[in-house]
């Protein structure tokens, strides 16, 4: 995933004998293994709202927003409070163990929150690729039946199953195979690449009569607008042809929205901005303003599949970040940051459309709310092949706002 600190203010000396990036960036090489690999050697010694200092005292605009996780910024005080507040009551009792009320109110809130009036239910977890192994556990439980379909591009996680359904090789499932059986992908319709809507749904029905009945399959899983992919907004008609599919078949519709929600794209999810409604939707990252949370909401039917003891996880829920989730939403509520989102990406796209008359190589500027990529042709001034159903890496410079 591609990220930017920018430096913004001179280093100060460091203090005779304090450490500096060069000297523990050699230590981390030494002590961790290489396939944790790291953006930049700069080491956070603190952050507040968008900015970052490193050891030596560099101060950093942090475009990297830890992945899409701080929506509401480093260390937003209500979020703090909330966590303090929480510190000195409990950290931890295992939920499954001994409950707490505070998920159960945030289960209430996410119920209320997410598209759609209809009765819902969430499950929390501790991480993206946690959530999404679950929502394909309860989609199989809910149909009894194995198959999984998903997208080209589209990134799910690092777990077996959410290597199994991102739709790229390099380097998310390099060297892990094998992976769980009865996941199948169609390439994800981008224009900018050559794949039309048409296109898209020609490939599922062909996979449908190549490799699995539909009767047989679970669940469709995609991102809204996928993320690591390139920023590529699922275009409203596919989505409703999807759920036009899923309904005839009995198919589950799996949105995930684990780098889209909590008002990045200008709205709480991206799926406000369709009008068709997802089963199963997927959390995590800014649910929880940097601590370990995620979740799955979806229908009460299908959420209630899976017998008691089959969900769950010994931090799932984690009392610290339930405290933070409740106080994140109230931010994203009180801060009206939907609407703010809104305006930066409207403004930020505003700037790169008009940079688009002295620089003949931007392809395209596109993006929901303060989601916005800008792409680069190549020097044959066309779109750089960089579709995931193509065989290039992708080459999307993400601009992550939030
Ligand atoms: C759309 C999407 N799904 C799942 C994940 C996996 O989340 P995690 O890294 O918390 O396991 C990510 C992480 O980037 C993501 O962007």
């Amino acid at each position: 995933m591609t990220t930017a600190l920018a430096p913004s203010s001179r280093p100060v000396a460091a203090a005779a004998g304090a450490a500096t990036n060069a000297a523990i960036d050699a230590r981390r090489v030494a002590a961790m293994p290489r396939g944790v690999g790291i953006g930049f050697a700069v080491y956070a010694q603190r952050a507040l709202n968008a900015e970052l200092w490193d050891v030596e005292g560099r101060r950093y605009i942090d475009f990297g927003a830890g992945i899409a996780v701080l929506n509401t910024g480093h260390r937003h005080p209500r979020v703090v409070e909330a966590i303090r507040a929480q510190l000195d009551r409990f950290t931890h009792t295992a939920y499954q163990v001994v409950p707490y009320e505070s998920a159960v109110s945030l289960a209430e809130r996410l119920n209320k929150r997410t598209p759609g009036s209809h009765a819902k239910k969430t499950a929390f977890f501790t991480t993206g690729a946690e959530a999404v192994e679950n929502a394909i556990k309860i989609a199989r439980a809910a149909t009894r039946r194995p198959g999984v379909i998903a997208l080209g591009g589209g990134f799910h996680g690092r777990t077996f199953m959410g290597m199994a359904l991102t739709g790229k090789v390099a380097p998310y499932k390099t060297g892990f195979g094998p992976f769980p059986g009865s996941v199948f992908h169609v390439p994800a319709p981008v224009a900018l690449h050559g794949v039309s809507v048409e296109d898209a749904l020609r490939a599922l029905v062909q996979l449908f009569k190549a490799d699995i009945d539909p009767e047989s399959v679970a669940a469709i899983i995609l991102e809204p607008v996928q993320g690591e992919g390139g920023f590529y907004a699922m275009p409203p008609e596919f989505m409703r042809a999807l759920r036009r599919i899923c309904d005839s078949y009995g198919i589950l519709l799996i949105a995930d929205e684990i780098q889209t929600g909590f008002g990045r794209t200008g709205r709480w999810f991206a799926m406000d901005h369709h009008d068709v409604l997802p089963d199963l939707m997927t959390m995590a990252k800014s649910l929880a303003g940097g601590t370990p949370l995620s979740a799955v909401c979806g229908r009460a039917d299908i959420m209630d599949a899976p017998a008691p003891g089959g969900l769950g996880g010994t931090y799932a829920a984690n009392p610290l970040a339930i405290a933070a989730a409740h106080a994140v939403l109230d931010v994203i509520e009180e801060e009206k940051l939907c609407e703010r989102a809104q305006a930066l990406g409207d403004r930020l796209k505003g700037r790169l459309n008009a940079l688009r008359a002295t620089v003949p190589q931007i392809s395209d500027v596109r993006g929901l709310g303060a989601m916005v990529a800008v792409e680069f042709a190549g020097a044959d001034a066309r779109p750089t092949p960089s579709s995931p159903n193509r065989s290039r890496p992708a080459r999307a410079m993400r601009a992550c706002c939030c």
